[in-house]
C-alpha cells in the first residue's frame, strides 16, 4: 500500500454556488468528506496522509469566510478528537498555526498531545501553511548554523535539506491528488513533491468518495515511478527494497553504478555503447 498521500481539496466553494448556496456550506461538506477520506486512509494501511486545509494564501479571502473556516477546523478537532484517538491515528499539523486564535490553537495541541503515542495513521493537516515558507525556515535555521561556524556551506545538501525539512514538516508524498480540476501545486510540498505522482481530477471536493480515491491509487499503481532511471535499474533496485524516495534512491543507485561493472545487466547496456569496438561517443555519437 501506499506509504504518503497528499491531497489538496479543492472545489468546496464551486460546489456550494452550483447548488446556490454560500460558499461555507460546500467547506461544511468538505469536512464531513475529509473525514470519510480519513476513515478510509486507515483501512486501506496508508502510513501518512497530508491534507491541505488552509494555506497562507486563505487569509485573503473575505473575513467571514476566513472565520468560517478557523471556526470549522476548530469544532472539527473538538468532535472529531476521540474518533481520531480510537482509529489509532496520530495528529500532527504543520504551518504556522500559532497565527491562529489562541482557542484554536489549544484544540490543534490538546489533538496533538492526545493522539501522540497511536501507532496508526499519521494524519497531518497543513494549516497556514505555505511550502516557500517551510523552505524560507529551513534555510534561516541553516545560515544560523553557518554563521555559527557549525556548518560548511559546502556540506548543505540536498539530504540535508530534506532532513532539515522533515523535522518540521512532512516526507515526501507518493501520490498527491488535486480535486475540482486546477492544475497547480499552489505552494503545497512544493520540495516534498519533486517526485510525487500528480494526479489530478474534476470532481469537486465535496463529491470525492470513497470510489474516487480508489480510482486515484489504481492511477498511481499503474504508473512506473522512474526518478529519472531507466526501467532495468528500477527493477533491480525494487528486488533489494520496497519504500523508496528520491534520497534514499541517490545512495541505492550510487552503489548499483559501483557494482554496475560486475552486473549483468549493465554489462549488456554498456555494449550498447561501445560501437563499434570503442566507445560510442568517441565514434561520434549520434550522426
Ligand atoms: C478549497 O475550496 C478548500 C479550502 C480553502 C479549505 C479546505 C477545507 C475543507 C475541506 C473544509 C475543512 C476541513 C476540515 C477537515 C476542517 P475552495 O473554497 O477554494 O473552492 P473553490 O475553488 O471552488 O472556490
Amino acid at each position: 500500500m501506499l506509504n504518503h498521500i497528499a491531497i489538496i481539496m479543492d472545489g468546496n466553494g464551486r460546489w456550494a454556488s452550483e447548488r446556490n448556496r454560500p460558499r461555507v456550506f460546500g467547506h461544511i461538506k468538505g469536512a464531513r468528506v475529509a473525514k470519510k477520506v480519513i476513515t478510509q486512509a486507515v483501512q486501506l494501511g496508508v502510513k501518512n496522509l497530508t491534507l491541505y486545509a488552509f494555506s497562507t494564501e486563505n487569509w485573503n479571502r473575505p473575513p467571514d469566510e476566513v472565520r468560517f473556516l478557523i471556526q470549522l477546523l476548530q469544532r472539527y478537532l473538538a468532535r472529531e478528537r476521540h474518533h481520531l484517538f480510537e482509529q489509532k491515528i496520530r495528529f500532527n499539523v504543520i504551518g504556522e498555526y500559532h497565527q491562529f486564535p489562541s482557542v484554536v490553537v489549544e484544540e490543534i495541541e490538546k489533538t496533538v498531545e492526545q493522539t501522540k503515542n497511536n501507532t496508526g495513521l499519521n494524519l497531518n493537516f497543513a494549516l497556514n501553511y505555505g511550502g516557500r515558507q517551510e523552505l524560507v525556515f529551513v534555510m534561516r535555521e541553516l545560515s544560523k548554523q553557518v554563521l555559527q561556524g557549525q556548518l560548511a556551506p559546502e556540506n548543505i545538501t540536498e539530504a540535508l535539506v530534506s532532513s532539515e525539512l522533515e523535522k518540521r514538516s512532512v516526507g515526501e508524498p507518493d501520490l498527491l491528488i488535486r480535486t475540482s480540476g486546477e492544475l497547480r501545486l499552489s505552494n503545497f510540498l512544493i520540495w516534498q513533491s519533486t517526485y510525487s505522482e500528480l494526479y489530478f481530477t474534476p470532481v469537486l471536493w465535496p463529491d470525492f468518495n470513497e470510489a474516487e480515491l480508489l480510482k486515484a491509487i489504481e492511477a498511481y499503481q499503474k504508473r512506473e515511478r522512474r526518478f529519472g532511471l531507466t526501467s532495468i535499474q528500477l527493477e533491480m533496485i525494487s528486488k533489494n527494497k520496497k519504500n523508496l524516495n528520491s534520497t534514499s534512491l541517490k545512495n541505492q543507485i550510487a552503489s548499483l553504478n559501483d557494482e554496475s561493472s560486475s552486473s549483468e545487466v549493465f554489462q549488456n547496456q554498456t555494449e550498447i555503447y561501445n560501437y563499434p569496438q570503442g566507445n560510442f561517443l568517441s565514434q561520434g555519437g549520434l550522426k
